[in-house]
């Protein structure tokens, strides 16, 4: 891999995008960015408030034109949203300048996690792993057909997931 690649972490809720895409970025002194945080900083507000008050589509809005944004940006690490990939502008947006990391885990370890962080709109009418199949099934396929290479998280620690993916660059 070119030393300018952005390295690009996809996954469900609870994978660890934000947690890894820190720890990488430290490591190999790069910029990172996650796409959530970038939108809460435009609109001003939590993304819990964005969904509340002006529904999922203005998310979705906020977070394409974060991740046009970031697209002529090189050599950085990007964290994004879970659903960022249900969008086909965004999937090319990512993968042009990206290396794509997909952050598995399994359902019920996803579920345990989401659980945790109360914090993820999407995740509040979640109670069960049936509840999820919808999302997982309609994103499952989005992930692993965009990714480069795909990790699995579910029973690893932060340094093992972070180490994977630094070998795998070439790192
Ligand atoms: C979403 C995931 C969230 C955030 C928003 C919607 C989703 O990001 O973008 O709540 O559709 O899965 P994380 O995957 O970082 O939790």
């Amino acid at each position: 891999m070119t030393e300018i690649r952005n390295i690009v972490l996809i996954g469900f809720m609870g994978a660890g995008k934000t947690v890894i895409g820190r720890a990488i970025a430290s490591a190999l002194n790069r910029p990172f960015f996650d796409t959530d945080t970038m939108v809460e900083e435009t609109a001003g507000v939590k993304i819990e408030a964005i969904f509340g008050t002006l529904g999922e589509d203005a998310f979705r809005e906020l977070e394409m034109r974060t991740i046009q944004e970031l697209s002529s940006i090189k050599g950085a690490v990007i964290a994004t949203g879970g659903g960022a990939i249900k969008n086909q502008e965004n999937v090319a947006a990512l993968k042009r300048e990206g290396f794509i990391v997909y952050l598995y885990a399994r359902p019920e370890v996803l579920l345990a996690r989401i659980k945790q962080g109360g914090e993820r709109p999407l995740a509040a009418d979640i109670e069960t792993v049936d509840g999820m199949q919808m999302l997982l099934a309609e994103r499952e396929p989005i992930y692993r057909k965009m990714a480069d290479l795909v990790v699995d998280t579910s029973d690893a620690l932060v340094n093992d997931v972070e180490n994977e993916i630094l070998q795998a660059i070439g790192y």
